[in-house]
């Protein structure tokens, strides 16, 4: 998928939406010879990346230098980076340099935590020409706020609040919600009453599509196994059996052979 327009297209057309995260140049590369659709630079690279606690450390100066990264090596496909931690809560004039720079970067839309108090911003930035995705349920911006990272929406009340909230965010332009550890009746409640496509993580299978982040599906975050991920690889496991055999290779002299020297 190259454009924005291609998440309404996949979600008309009764196919699932297929993304992941990427922060850097050479998985960018993977990725873009990949069958995944979207990739989305997820403020999860303060965690993943940089060994931050929460996303609360990603920066401006953070997301921007891995977009730019990001960008090049994805070159065919729709790349959208996130708003980092209460950047939209700094004034319109800030707001505005910073979608900018993410934009000079390569991004070609961005994505904002919150609900209904943050659709006027949506509204502002849509109407400006870019395209926002939304993202309810844990936003892990306000992880601080929920108390950890625990499901949301479980209660009537909170599932409402979250229904309500996507539809808002529909209302002000946003062309797809990432739903986030929600019980998953209610991302099919949410899925139903939406036309824009939603994107689950932990959200079970009746959302239009679904984002992991790349290190978590490729095994390589040794700690984090929540309910929700599959693991596609044992990528810890094989990066560390690697490098011990490289060492192991050196120390023995059986690296390098002849035919690996000049
Ligand atoms: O920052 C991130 O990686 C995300 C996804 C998990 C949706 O927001």
């Amino acid at each position: 998928m190259k454009s924005v327009k291609g998440f309404q297209k996949l979600k008309d057309e009764g196919q699932k939406i297929t993304m992941t995260t990427c922060y850097d140049y050479w998985s960018a590369q993977i990725i873009n010879e990949s069958n995944i659709d979207a990739v989305l630079v997820g403020d999860s690279t303060a965690m993943v990346m940089h060994g931050f606690e929460t996303t609360v450390n990603a920066t401006i100066e953070m997301m921007t230098f891995h977009t730019a990264a990001v960008r090049r090596g994805l070159k065919d496909k729709f790349l959208i980076a996130d708003m980092p931690f209460l950047a939209h809560k700094k004034g319109r004039e800030y707001l505005v340099q910073a979608v900018e720079a993410l934009f000079k970067a390569g991004a070609q839309a961005v994505k904002i935590e919150g609900g209904t108090e943050i659709a006027d911003d949506v509204n502002f930035l849509v109407k400006s020409g870019i395209p926002v995705m939304g993202h309810l349920g844990l936003t892990p911006q306000s992880v601080n706020q929920f108390g950890g990272f625990k499901i949301q929406g479980k209660s009537q009340e909170k599932a409402e609040e979250i229904i309500n909230s996507a539809k808002a965010l529909e209302e002000a332009g946003c062309f797809a919600i990432v739903l986030e550890m929600v019980p998953a009746s209610l991302a099919k409640s949410v899925t139903e009453a939406l036309n824009i496509p939603t994107i689950g993580i932990g959200a079970g299978k009746f959302t239009s599509g679904q984002i992991l982040v790349l290190q978590d599906l490729l095994g390589l975050t040794k700690a984090f196994s929540p309910k929700f991920l599959r693991k596609y690889l044992n990528g810890y496991e094989v990066i560390l059996n690697s490098l011990n055999q490289y060492a192991n290779d050196v120390c023995s002299m059986k690296f390098p052979e002849e035919k690996e020297s000049f």
